[in-house]
């Protein structure tokens, strides 16, 4: 039986699936958090170079990948597919379970697939510098990948509580030339205001963004970029979803659900929407399912309605389920799950029921993770245990059910510099974290009055 499933470098897709063209309802517009109406390309322009803006509103379904980009993704591109036996075998499952592992990227994730066209196309349009904000460190890592592949300098505010947990990324970060500071940081107004109400503040990635913002914002020879959320970043992640179909294909099978985990919803995005497709067109019919934790529990227990993307309310309003932009979740080893919105498009599929979602608690997921590593031999990201954990769940509920399915989760990425997490599960230091209800209403009351 074929554990493996490789595709071959001719095979990297040459297009990206752009969801928008096939969504049943056009996607809600961004609103401008001045006067409440629809941005145009022009009010993007101070951060972005045009080329991502026309990205971010397309509706053109599949868009070229530029050789140069496909040129660099063959360092690690196509990336493997693997059918889990020895995981199926040790939780004595009927169903078969597969993943797609984005960890055999440079930087250790997914984030690359997304870095490189956005340090591509600021450097063909003549930026010289980028400002990003990272969460866990491994968006940060791919950016300064991207940033140093195409000669751009690259700042990166790093949310504290991961800055002081995982000194390793960072120091990735700045082997790549990068330069890495503490979110809440003294060089922006938006760090120094958080700084002054709580000098402890752990950070959050919705502060970091504010950060990220105000210094692009504030020079004429830097981009902001972002590393999920935005429509360009998960049209980018959508070759993860692309090879997956052509792997299915060679396994001679296709998923009854596919599932990922969910900060932002690139990695989602970037597995799902091509199957969604199938959806769409009534070719197929599988359940595409989210996986956040339930400390930060966005799509299942947030509010659907217009928000800031960032904490100091800098960035225009997209309309997504939020906890409020000023919520700051618990430092979780997740860290790249600690985001208070999510996509646009990943949060009009949730609420057009197109997409699911499910949220666990961090013990349970790294009682998975651990399965998962002495079976398959990976150490998975926090993040990405997630969804292994939901697949677990996936195959059991089969199995009560005396159904077999077949099962694929993406793996985002690799948890080599997140052992310190390791160490606190298997310390028994790890608890979990229910969001309370109140905030719930508390956040509503702050969020940005916008007319229906
Ligand atoms: C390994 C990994 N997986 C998943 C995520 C979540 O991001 P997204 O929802 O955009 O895929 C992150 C974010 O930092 C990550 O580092």
């Amino acid at each position: 039986m074929q554990v493996k499933i490789l595709l071959k470098d001719s095979e990297i897709p040459k297009t990206w699936y752009n969801v928008m063209a096939d969504m049943p309802t056009p996607p809600a517009p961004v609103l401008h958090p001045g006067t409440g109406k629809p941005v145009g390309p022009d009010d993007l322009a101070p951060l972005f170079p045009m080329p991502l803006i026309e990205q971010e509103v397309s509706r053109q379904r599949e868009i070229p990948i530029p050789d140069e980009v496909r040129r660099i993704y063959a360092l690690w591109r196509p990336t493997p597919m693997f059918r889990a036996l020895r995981l199926e075998e040790a939780i004595g499952t009927k169903s078969r379970i597969y993943y797609k592992y984005e960890g055999v990227s440079p930087a250790g994730s997914h984030k690359p697939n997304t870095a490189i066209p956005q340090a591509y196309y600021n450097k063909m349009s003549g930026r010289k510098r980028i400002a990003t904000e990272t969460g866990a460190g491994q968006w940060g890592s791919a950016m300064a990948m991207g940033g140093c592949f195409f000669g751009l300098e690259v700042k990166v505010y790093m949310v504290k509580v991961s800055y002081d947990q995982k000194p390793y990324r960072r120091m990735l970060m700045e082997s790549y030339g990068a330069k890495v500071v503490p979110s809440p940081s003294p060089d922006t107004n938006a760090g120094r205001g958080i700084l002054s109400q709580d000098p402890k503040s752990p950070g959050s990635l919705g502060i970091a963004i504010s950060e990220a913002v105000e210094d692009a914002a504030s020079r004429e020879d830097t981009s902001y970029s972002l590393g999920s959320v935005l429509n360009h970043v998960c049209l980018h992640q959508t070759v993860i979803g692309l090879e997956a179909q052509e792997q299915m294909k060679l396994a001679n099978d296709y998923p009854d659900v596919v599932i990922a985990c969910c900060g932002g919803g690139s990695n989602l995005a970037g597995i799902g929407f091509p199957f969604l497709r199938d959806k769409i067109s009534g070719g197929k019919n599988p359940r595409v399912v989210a996986v956040e934790p339930s400390s930060c529990p966005t799509l299942t227990k947030g509010i659907y309605a217009y928000d800031f993307g960032d904490t100091a309310r800098l960035t225009p309003l997209l309309k997504m389920y939020t906890l409020g932009h000023d919520f700051v979740p618990p430092g979780i080893h997740a860290g790249g799950l600690r985001y208070h919105g999510d996509s646009a498009l990943v949060s009009q599929l949730y609420n057009e029921r197109l997409l699911e979602a499910q949220a666990y608690g961090q013990t349970s997921v790294f009682t998975s993770a651990v399965i998962f590593t002495r079976t398959e031999g990976l150490l998975p990201a926090p993040e990405s245990s997630h969804a292994i954990h939901a697949a677990i769940m996936e195959a059991k509920r089969a199995d009560e059910e005396g159904t077999r399915k077949t099962i694929l989760f993406n793996l985002s990425g690799h948890g080599f510099f997140d052992l310190s997490a390791y160490e606190d599960f298997q310390n028994g230091r790890l608890v979990d974290y229910e969001h309370p209800e109140g905030k719930i209403a508390e956040a509503l009351d702050r969020l940005p009055k916008v007319e229906a």
